[in-house]
């Protein structure tokens, strides 16, 4: 069976057709089950993946750092803005002393997959910068680039979470999923709640998408989240009532994120303050275990972590017998694997 994909880089899934992601998956059940026998796969055997970490990570860096690992290659780990600006540490704008053109190319010649997280500070919050730079690193890069996670899009989660529909529900069509806005006292980025939409939707399931007013998703991606729901027969609305969105769900995703409005482009810079001020007024959108009752019996909790506990959710239901959020960590690593595999054997 083919290990590779037509695609060169993977910076959102809408860009793979839906024959590569069900590849993805396939091969990412095939190294789980591997790895639990304990039967080597050493796919990768003396190649090299660059990862660039613009924000921090525990699931993401240490996932693909196993994970290359354990495909006999060797990940190599790249703080841009420590290694390249000590002195500006923390300040922002990645390679200021170097253009990512000739970062991209230099680091062609050495290895085999460059990968990058790019969201927030980094980029001053500009809804849509830490996207463009994956893109400028994809477009002169010889070698693939994966999107560990931009503003926009984080594809690895996504398929973490579809690979953990599937594995406990068997599928994703006609079951209910709703991704929801959660209450949190931080700002924090778009790209797993547009990916949850993307992803969801892609795999026919019927996908509700809850929040207050005032922190809409991209419309763009809301869109293309309609038209993945009529391509697959699935279907996708949007409900401003957390306790309604709840009721007789199969999956339910409650995740913080800040409001557009408040981040440029849309305003000259980040306006925090007004953006917490909107969220605080929605302090009662946390997961409890009275919300859960809304559900079906066996609905699942879904969470890419880290949460907000106390906050997004109460410890008893992420702690509790609905959440699967340690099997989505997990399912980070096999699909990553699949997908490095995909993208740097080229059989
Ligand atoms: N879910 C996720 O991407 O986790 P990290 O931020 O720890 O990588």
């Amino acid at each position: 069976m083919s290990t590779s994909v037509k695609a060169k880089d993977l910076i959102t899934t809408q860009e793979w057709s839906r024959e590569e992601l069900d590849r993805t998956l396939e091969l990412a059940l095939e190294l789980k089950e591997k790895r639990r026998k304990r039967i080597p796969h050493k796919l990768l055997e003396g190649r090299t993946l660059f990862m660039l970490f613009y924000n921090l990570s525990l699931r993401t860096r240490n996932s693909f750092e196993a994970g290359i690992f354990q495909l006999g290659g060797q990940g190599i780990f790249l703080s841009p803005t420590a290694v390249y600006r000590p002195a500006l540490a923390g300040s922002e704008i990645p390679y200021e002393t170097e253009r990512v053109s000739d970062v991209a190319r230099v680091l062609s010649r050495y290895g085999d997959a460059i990968a990058i997280r790019i969201y927030g500070k980094p980029v001053n919050w500009t809804y849509g910068m830490g996207d463009q730079i994956v893109r400028e690193f994809a477009k002169y890069a010889d070698i693939p680039v994966i999107n560990m996670e931009c503003d926009m899009f984080h594809p690895c989660q996504g398929l973490a979470d579809v690979l953990t529909i599937k594995e406990k529900l068997g599928t994703l069509e006609g079951k209910k999923i709703v991704v929801s806005w959660a209450y949190s006292g931080g700002i924090k980025p778009l790209a797993v709640p547009q990916s949850c939409i993307l992803n969801f939707t892609r795999f026919g399931g019927d996908v509700t998408l809850a929040h207050p007013k005032g922190l809409e998703l991209d419309p763009t991606v809301v869109s293309w989240a309609r038209k993945n729901a009529e391509e697959s027969g699935g279907s996708f609305e949007i409900n401003y009532d957390m306790n309604q969105a709840f009721e007789g769900a199969d999956v339910v995703y409650p995740k913080s994120w800040a409001p557009l409005q408040f981040m440029p482009p849309k305003t000259c810079k980040m306006e925090e303050e007004k953006a917490l001020e909107l969220m605080n007024r929605h302090k009662d959108w946390i997961t409890t275990a009275e919300k859960i009752d809304l559900c079906k019996r066996n609905v699942l909790y879904m969470h890419c972590l880290p949460a907000d506990r106390g906050m997004e959710v109460t410890d008893e239901v992420i702690d509790g017998p609905n959440s699967v959020v340690m099997d989505e960590a997990e399912n980070r690593l096999h699909v990553q694997k699949s997908i490095m595999v995909l993208l740097m054997r080229r059989d």
